[in-house]
């Protein structure tokens, strides 16, 4: 796992933007695996200010991490809504490429399923994004999520909720997510997670130090070879080797040996 703290947010957010960017630019059909939530905003803003200096993403193909059981896709508090306002709209990735789970199939159990052969069929996830929650969350993988899960419905815990309950004005925070499992997460080739404010500091030592447990969901990155955890100084001040990574990468630089 490389740990790269800078000293701000806004360094943490711009070198998740670049890590993206050269990863379209030297891969322009690359997949993409997408989160939303509110630290990846400045990311995405990043992401489109570099499309009006050229960076193209029509060759991308996206596939979201997850989506609320029960909206549609116009609904304005949808995770499609969010994607397409803060990114999607803005970059030219073809709409037929962007891929995120229905929250009102049908039959959610077989669009879970649906989900995880589309992303089969792309070749599996080259870039996963992920942030975390305070629960030490990844996707809507919830404490106690099964290490080994694929794309399902979970259950939002009440704190999850809370933490959704300002962006629903007209009506409660939904109960149920449709989610990539923790194993779907893993099979990606490389991770990168962004965690910024004091808020995160607990899950991201949990994450990154504590036990591998499905109570940290997000410590099952400890097992994937290619993970990458960008963090700001007050992300990082739970962490008890964080002397140790900064000397590894200071300042957050990666130097390649
Ligand atoms: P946040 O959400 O970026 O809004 O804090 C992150 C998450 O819950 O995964």
């Amino acid at each position: 796992m490389k740990v790269l703290i800078f000293e701000t947010a806004e360094a943490a957010e711009y070198a998740v933007a670049e890590i993206v960017a050269s990863e379209v630019s030297t891969r322009p059909e690359t997949v993409l695996g997408l989160a939303t939530g509110g630290t990846m905003l400045p990311v995405y803003a990043r992401l489109c200010a570099l499309r009006s200096e050229g960076l193209s993403f029509a060759k991308v193909t996206s596939f979201n991490l997850d989506e609320y059981v029960g909206l549609s896709s116009q609904h304005p508090e949808s995770y499609h809504s969010y994607m397409r306002e803060v990114l999607f709209d803005h970059i030219d990735i073809l709409p037929e490429n962007c891929h995120l789970p229905k929250g009102d199939a049908a039959d959610v159990r077989a669009e879970c399923l649906a989900y995880e052969d589309k992303i089969l069929a792309h070749g599996g996830i080259d870039l996963q994004l992920l942030g975390i929650g305070r629960n030490g969350h990844i996707g809507f993988n919830e404490p106690s999520s099964s290490l080994g899960s694929l794309t399902r419905v979970k259950t939002l815990t009440e704190s999850t909720r809370q933490a959704n309950a300002p962006y629903f004005t007209d009506q409660e925070a939904p109960k149920y997510a449709i989610t990539m499992g923790i194993r779907t997460i893993l099979n990606a080739r490389t991770c990168v997670l962004l965690a910024t404010s004091a808020a995160k500091a607990q899950a991201v030592a949990q994450a990154v130090e504590g036990p591998l447990s499905a109570i940290c969901p997000a410590s099952a990155l400890q097992m994937h070879a290619k993970t990458t955890v960008v963090l700001d100084r007050s992300a990082a001040a739970e962490l008890r080797h964080r002397d140790y990574y900064g000397q590894v990468h200071p300042h957050g630089a990666v130097h390649a040996l």
